[in-house]
């Protein structure tokens, strides 16, 4: 029997440097599992180590490309990610996974989408959006809204030009501090939140950002009249195993690496989660 706590290799295919702390690594399986696909779904997440630093959750930030390729967004924070940093192209690291739920994809067809990313948030709804726009006439209205800290910190520019242009999709975006090359809003997310035009009672809402993003913005949602079953949010908390097991990421009856890490907020209520 196969250990599912063994990793499986991979090869770094593509590096790219989203914002001065943040890279995009574009990853695909490699030894005897090089021809094969990682299947995952959008929100779930895979376990990444590296001999002699340890191992860490990131969320796939991208859907699966034809060849298998698939994303993830590092942020360099501590030991494993720093040397993760470090890596040249061709670099091999260990995976492990899918893990985690996805969103509610049957749920959320036909109805409108609103995705409200903050910083490095926007990972783990990148994959949603794709995943959205590449059947964009199984949805309604889709708007999206981004904010981080300066114009520097935006991930994703290019792709994001693209949704900006696109006629069937709204983005807004915002930065807390401007800079000179800035002509957009100013602010924090929910500044943004005058300009959305969707049917806040049909319409389903996923969050991703810092806790205290996701705090001030649902707060705000509710009050438009969007629905506590409908608004989602990716939660982070300290895992080890990823599969319901070690008991790190236990919150009442529920495992946030295997319940999660998507949770509508009326089941974060009943967890007393406030974000
Ligand atoms: C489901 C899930 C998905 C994630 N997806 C991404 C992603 O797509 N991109 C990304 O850059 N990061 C993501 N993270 C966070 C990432 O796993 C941590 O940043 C990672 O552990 C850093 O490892 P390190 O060895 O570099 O730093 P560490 O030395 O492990 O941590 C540095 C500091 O960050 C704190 N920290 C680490 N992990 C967490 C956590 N989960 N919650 C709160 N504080 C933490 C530590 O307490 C410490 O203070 C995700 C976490 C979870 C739970
Ligand atoms: S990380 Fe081990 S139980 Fe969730």
């Amino acid at each position: 029997m196969q250990n599912s706590y063994l990793p499986q290799k991979a090869v770094i295919e593509d590096i790219i440097q989203e914002s001065p702390d943040t890279k995009t690594f574009t990853l695909s399986l490699s030894g005897d599992k090089a021809d094969s696909i990682l299947k995952y779904k959008p929100g779930q997440f895979l376990m990444l180590s590296l001999p002699g630093y340890g191992e860490a959750p990131f969320t796939f930030a991208s859907l699966p490309d034809p060849n298998g390729g698939f994303q993830i967004s590092v942020r360099r924070i501590g030991a494993l990610t720093k040397a993760l940093h470090t890596l040249k192209i061709k670099a091999i690291v260990g995976v492990r996974g899918p893990y985690g739920n996805t969103f509610p994809l049957a749920k959320m067809k036909h109805k409108d989408l609103l995705f409200v990313a903050g910083g490095c948030g926007i990972a783990p709804l990148r994959s949603l959006i794709q995943y959205a726009l590449k059947q964009r006439k199984a949805y309604g209205k889709i708007e999206i809204i981004y904010g981080c800290r300066t114009p520097k910190d935006r991930f994703y520019k290019e792709e994001m030009e693209l949704w900006e242009k696109n006629k069937d999709t709204q983005t807004h975006l915002t930065v807390d501090e401007p800079d000179p090359t800035w002509h957009g809003e100013r602010g924090v997310v929910c500044v943004l939140f005058p300009k959305i035009k969707l049917n806040p009672k049909t319409s389903f809402v996923f969050l991703c950002g810092p806790a205290i993003m996701i705090k001030f913005a649902i707060r705000d949602l509710l009050k438009l009249g969007f629905r506590e079953e409908n608004i989602y949010a990716s939660l982070e908390r300290h895992m080890q195993c990823g599969t319901g097991k070690c008991g790190h990421c236990y919150i009442k009856d529920k495992y946030v690496c295997r319940d999660g890490p998507n949770f509508s907020y009326s089941e974060m209520k009943q967890l007393e989660i406030e974000s």
